[in-house]
């Protein structure tokens, strides 16, 4: 319905969604954690099961089961039948079965539930306010291998589930002129390291990241075999003259830039610019948000934005494509090959002007 046209009733039952979305969020977090979804999804096939039937099956009380299926019902979650028979709805089967939204679900309730509450104060200070509630660090990325089990989980999943998936697309691009050597920008775990050196042989990985990254990154790639072929170095972007050397056939920074502001962007790219020769390709992935197909993961993006302003780092989101680009111009590069990745990644290809 065009919102413009939207009923003031219907635009009041809206707005009840979002002044407790909250609630309808923590409900959702529950149902899952107490097997609940899972239990009502196992009896979609015979037509659905009763309050108490589930009461019984979980060993939970009625009054704390009635108060979490009332208001799933009125968010679309669980649909409730004339005979009292509870059943998963299409969104309720999202929320628990559909990995991009467990992803997201873990990350908004481990990682950002407790920050977003500082928002507010995270952009009238242009500092990560919520960071806070995670550790005492400048950033998020200082703190990331300090993070409690559960959270750092959380913050790994929700990372990984969006550049996994196109390695591999991404390793035949990367291989098409036979790089001996890879610096990886950002390394994080060293998955991407890994894959390169299971992928070909005579590739060498440098990987450069935060102290406590790069040596969670290292341990993996020995573990695996790999640690005459992958070395490390360790940076700090956000220092005062962070330098890379020379020597790298490929500059690989994949979900990296949107860790950074704009000006800092530009210094990244500008310093990855001295140390590269005519042929050196540096390699951008990156999800922008002009550059999605779906709704949902423009929303995802958004989202993902404000995790940047609350907790991460307080000046850093998810950018337009037509922003990285002109970022790449201003630092002395071209962008000489532009590639749709998967569902939501853009692949540029860039050389020294
Ligand atoms: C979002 S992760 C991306 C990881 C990986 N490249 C991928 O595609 O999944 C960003 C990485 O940048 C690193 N990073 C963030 N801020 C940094 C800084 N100031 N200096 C060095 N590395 C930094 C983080 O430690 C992390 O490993």
């Amino acid at each position: 319905m065009p919102k413009k046209n939207m009923k003031a009733i219907d635009a009041l039952q809206e707005a009840q969604k979002i002044a407790f979305a909250p609630f309808v969020f923590q409900t959702t977090v529950a149902l899952r954690k107490l097997g609940v979804f899972d239990y009502i999804f196992d009896n979609n096939a015979k037509g659905g099961v009763t309050l108490s039937e589930i009461a019984k099956a979980k060993s939970l009380t009625e009054y704390g089961l009635s108060v979490l299926l009332e208001i799933a019902e009125s968010a679309d979650i669980v649909s409730l039948d004339g005979d009292g028979k509870y059943e998963l709805t299409k969104i309720g089967y999202f929320l628990s079965y559909n990995p991009m939204t467990e992803v997201n679900l873990n990350f908004t309730q481990d990682v950002c539930y407790q920050g977003l509450f500082h928002l507010t104060d995270a952009i009238e200070e242009g500092k990560p306010s919520g960071l806070k509630e995670l550790g005492n660090w400048k950033t998020v990325y200082e703190g990331l291998s300090q993070l409690p089990p559960n959270i750092q989980q959380s913050w790994f999943a929700f990372d990984h589930f969006y550049s996994d998936g196109i390695f591999e697309e991404a390793l035949k691009i990367v291989f098409r002129k036979n790089p001996k050597l890879l610096f990886d920008i950002g390394g994080n775990t060293g998955k991407f390291a890994l894959q390169c050196c299971n992928y070909n042989e005579d590739i060498s990985i440098r990987i450069f990241d935060l102290p406590g990254q790069l040596k969670k990154a290292l341990d993996n790639t020995k573990r695996a075999g790999f640690g005459e072929r992958v070395q490390g170095t360790e940076i700090d972007w956000l220092s005062e003259n962070p330098q890379i050397p020379t020597g790298a056939d490929t500059i690989w920074m994949s979900q990296f830039l949107d860790c950074f502001s704009k000006e800092e962007i530009l210094k990244i790219l500008k310093t990855a610019v001295k140390a590269m020769g005519a042929d050196t390709e540096l390699i951008i992935i990156e999800t922008y948000t002009d550059r999605q197909k779906f709704g949902n993961a423009k929303f995802t993006l958004e989202a993902t934005s404000l995790y940047f302003t609350a907790i991460a780092n307080g000046n850093s989101k998810m950018y337009k494509a037509t922003e990285l680009i002109d970022l790449a111009n201003a630092a002395g590069l071209e962008v000489k090959e532009d590639i749709n990745l998967g569902e939501f990644h853009t692949l540029f290809v860039c050389k020294k002007k």
